[in-house]
């Protein structure tokens, strides 16, 4: 067992005591920082799996020391536990924390959130995906265009016009998410000419979304893939999976910031497949030939010959790249929701459900040859008649 401390850190005594007897409860052992600068020195003597830290706080405040250990310790889990509701536009950025919490937190929910976490590292720590994404050689970066934005957002100067800015200055995106955001799959009733008026349009977040989904799939272009793939289809089937979370997002009222996250986890979420389409392209092919001799799913075959799947290639480069782990979570289980440890309807579960509205279980690389698997997986969270009444609501979109 892992008995490496959890750092908390925060300038209230009372509020760390707080948390401390909560986590020691819970077997999670602790120790302590009151600012950003001691907790510092604490974490780069090494030996800790977490920091749990306040933003507002003197000398370093908590933005300030995520991204130092962002940047000097990457390996240390980073949340952000917070009273202020507007620090979260911030937080949910790329990189600086990995999950976002607000106080009070329900020693629950922290135990849950940390659990969580956990459990992502441990599945993402599969040696096989790691000696997969190395036989691969260079993985992907992240896109340019989105650290831009993303360090724009960050900065205390930042300005959301200066997001249409950024966005302009390179005329491939510029194009791609013109001829995007003008595309059906928005319907929108007046054209878009310029980024700024995308933004404008479409939401900052939307967008931001967009660039680095855009992003990701230009790399893709410019790489040769195993016969059968197509990379035009896998997009089309990536809107189409954004468009349905935010259906269900908005029937059940998901907060706006976790809509956002799930509708980026959409756009990436089988970006693993044209990772295993673009490596090792002879065993693409056999993964198809295992799956209909053995007459298994696909993933199953993946599982088989690459001995790991699409959905946890791609989980390991957005944990490369360092987006929130709700991002990465969704991705990752989005073929088994049943494995996260959650209550209710948490990321994997609506990534999973807007993948099967989709029509996944009709494609090629489908996990669910049919529909017994979602619907069994459905009724025992008592999502059923819910998953009827999006099924509807998406069904009146598409008509
Ligand atoms: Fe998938
Ligand atoms: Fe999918």
């Amino acid at each position: 067992m892992d008995t490496r401390p959890i750092l908390l850190v925060d300038d209230d005594m009372e509020m760390r005591r707080a948390i401390q007897e909560t986590l020691n409860r819970k077997g999670f052992p602790t120790e302590e920082a009151s600012d950003g600068l001691q907790a510092l020195e604490r974490i780069s003597k090494g030996g800790l799996r977490m920091v749990i830290s306040d933003v507002r706080m003197p000398v370093m405040d908590g933005l300030a020391l995520l991204r130092e250990v962002r940047r000097r310790h990457p390996e240390v889990i980073r949340f952000v536990l917070t009273g202020q509701t507007d620090d979260e536009s911030v937080y949910r950025t790329v990189g600086d924390a990995h999950q976002f919490l607000m106080k009070p937190c329900p020693p629950d929910v922290l135990k849950n959130a940390i659990g969580r976490a956990l459990a992502l590292r441990e599945r993402l720590a599969n040696p096989a995906v790691a000696s997969l994404a190395t036989e691969m050689g260079e993985l992907p970066s992240l896109p340019e265009t989105y650290r831009q934005l993303c360090d724009e957002l960050n900065s205390p100067e930042g300005s959301v016009a200066n997001v249409g800015r950024i966005i302009e200055r390179d005329p491939a995106m510029t194009a791609k998410i013109l001829q995007l955001v003008n595309s059906a799959f928005f319907g929108l009733r007046r054209p878009v000419s310029t980024a700024s008026q995308a933004v404008a349009m479409l939401g900052l977040e939307t967008i931001r979304s967009l660039v680095l989904g855009v992003g990701l799939f230009s790399h893709f272009e410019r790489l040769q893939f195993a016969e059968g793939f197509s990379l035009h289809n896998l997009w089309d089937h990536s809107m189409e999976t954004a468009r349905a979370v935010r259906v269900i997002c908005d029937m059940e009222k998901i907060s706006p910031a976790d809509t956002d996250a799930l509708y980026t986890a959409a756009l990436l979420h089988d970006a693993g497949e044209a990772l295993l389409a673009s490596g090792p392209r002879e065993y693409f092919g056999h993964c198809a030939a295992f799956a209909v001799l053995n007459e298994v799913s696909l993933e199953n075959a993946e599982r088989e010959v690459f001995s790991c799947t699409h959905a946890e290639l791609a989980a390991y480069l957005l944990g490369i790249w360092s987006l929130p782990d709700i991002i990465v979570e969704a991705v990752l289980f989005h073929h088994h929701p049943e494995e996260v440890n959650g209550e209710g309807l948490h990321g994997p579960l609506v990534l999973f459900c807007a993948d099967v509205l989709c029509g996944h279980s009709d494609r090629v690389w489908s996990a669910h040859p049919d529909m017994e698997q979602p619907i069994k997986l459905l009724c025992g969270k008592g999502l059923e008649e819910k998953f009827g009444a999006w099924r509807k609501r998406w069904e009146e979109i598409q008509s």
